[in-house]
């Protein structure tokens, strides 16, 4: 499937500030394979998907969790590869004895429809509940919440260019219209491609002196997505669409969060590890277990993504990365470590003893999404070998309480 970027200028450009549809479809040569960015994206939904199911599914009335995807596509590349809605059906399968993952995929397109229908049929004989809704996202978006009522959600959107507006994501999807009842409110995530590209494009249009018959109303579904205009303030004063894109990317996440009382994790996201960013993956979940458990499946899907980047075997190369891929990983990871080992005693200094589930931000800084729980005991452990705590780093890793051995010193 292609990447925003890639795409078409229109994909911004559209009035509705969405992708145009059909070109994008089945019949794009961004359907036949997929890019290294995806890899990304879908190895998070992978890993992401059926502990949150298992998980939250055990305080839902018959286990049934609602799963959205909003801008499915067609379901599988052409050569195959899964899609989205590919990959949750089959995490779906792998659930289905102990819970119901209840899949509504919405798709515009229609080529993308079609093969996306055909996709849910074939799940639906397994005995799956899957449903494919023809049409824009917003126009289906109340009567998946009213299916969802009272059982866990979790939507997944990922449009090409701009998304649902900011309303639409804080009120009717976080909002207590249609997600009353406290397993409902409480369980309700979102994972959202929030598009630098579109943030490139459409802020240049601020400064660009040509004019456009579509200016006004792209600039204005622009505000309808970040939840006003503020972000043009933000672009303005920004020195370079690197600087933009951070800053209103965190503007955007930060009005998500207060406005439903949610916590955040970002992660970008490229398509090479030197090209721009092309959208941040947003996880906005209520629950402290659903932010770690996307740090965890961040981090797992950073290797394949860096996997993906990998040149095809070449017996006429005398080198090759391939061969250096497992010496470079253990190398990051003992980074890794000595960042979380000095983050840890940074918070030592500051107080005599934390668990570890307190202080997730503070003991992954600089490398959230990067690294993983496993890192975390390495660095606990390497601190009790070096009598800085006396906690030895045995036991599930968020309930570990770290304090300083007899005789540290605090600042
Ligand atoms: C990035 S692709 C989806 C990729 C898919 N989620 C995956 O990971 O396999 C975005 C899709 O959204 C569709 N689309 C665009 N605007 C839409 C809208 N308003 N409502 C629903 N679908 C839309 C496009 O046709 C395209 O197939």
């Amino acid at each position: 499937m292609g990447e925003p970027d890639e795409v078409c200028d229109d994909a911004v450009l559209d009035l509705s500030g969405e992708s145009v549809g059909e070109e994008h479809d089945s019949s794009s040569p961004f359907f036949v394979s997929k890019k290294a960015a995806a890899v990304l994206k879908h190895e998070i939904l992978k890993q992401y998907v059926v502990p949150f199911a298992s998980k939250v599914g055990r305080y839902a009335p018959d286990g049934r969790v609602v799963y959205l995807d909003s801008y499915a596509g067609p379901g599988r590349y052409e050569d195959g590869t899964p899609g989205s809605p590919a990959l949750i059906l089959e995490s779906a399968a792998r659930v289905a004895a102990f819970r119901q993952l209840d899949c509504y995929f919405v798709e515009r397109g229609r080529k993308s429809f079609r093969s996306l229908s055909q996709l849910v049929t074939e799940a639906q004989e397994l005995g799956l509940a899957a449903h494919a809704l023809q049409g824009r996202a917003e126009r289906h978006l109340d009567s998946v919440l009213n299916r969802a009522e009272g059982a866990p959600l979790f939507a997944f959107l990922d449009p090409f260019g701009l998304g649902l507006s900011f309303d639409a994501l804080t009120r009717q999807i976080f909002g207590t219209r249609n997600r009353r009842g406290t397993t409902g409110r409480l369980a309700t995530e979102v994972l959202l491609n929030f598009n630098a590209n579109a943030v490139r494009r459409i802020g240049g249009l601020l400064t660009s002196k040509k004019d456009s018959r579509n200016k006004p109303a792209t600039l204005s579904a622009m505000d309808t997505a970040c939840g006003g205009t503020w972000w043009r303030d933000v672009y303005l004063a920004s020195s370079d669409s690197l600087e933009a894109v951070a800053r209103i990317t965190n503007g955007f996440i930060e009005r998500v969060r207060t406005a439903v009382g949610a916590g955040a994790a970002a992660i970008d996201v490229r398509n090479r590890a030197h090209h721009q960013v092309a959208y941040h993956l947003v996880l906005f979940s209520r629950h402290r277990d659903g932010l770690w458990l996307f740090g965890e499946a961040a981090s797992l899907a950073q290797v394949e993504w860096r996997r993906a980047q990998l040149p095809p075997p070449n017996d006429e190369m005398l080198w090759s990365p391939v061969d250096t891929f497992d010496d470079e990983e253990i190398e990051r990871a003992a980074k890794w470590v000595r960042k979380i080992r000095r983050n840890i005693e940074n918070l030592l200094q500051e107080r005599e003893s934390f668990t570890v589930d307190d202080h997730q931000v503070e003991i992954m800084a600089g490398v959230l999404g990067e690294a993983r729980e496993m890192h975390i005991r390495a660095a606990v452990k390497e601190l009790y070998r070096a009598g800085k705590t006396n906690c030895n780093g045995v036991g599930p890793v968020r309930k570990l309480r770290i304090d300083a051995a007899a005789g540290e010193q605090r600042r």
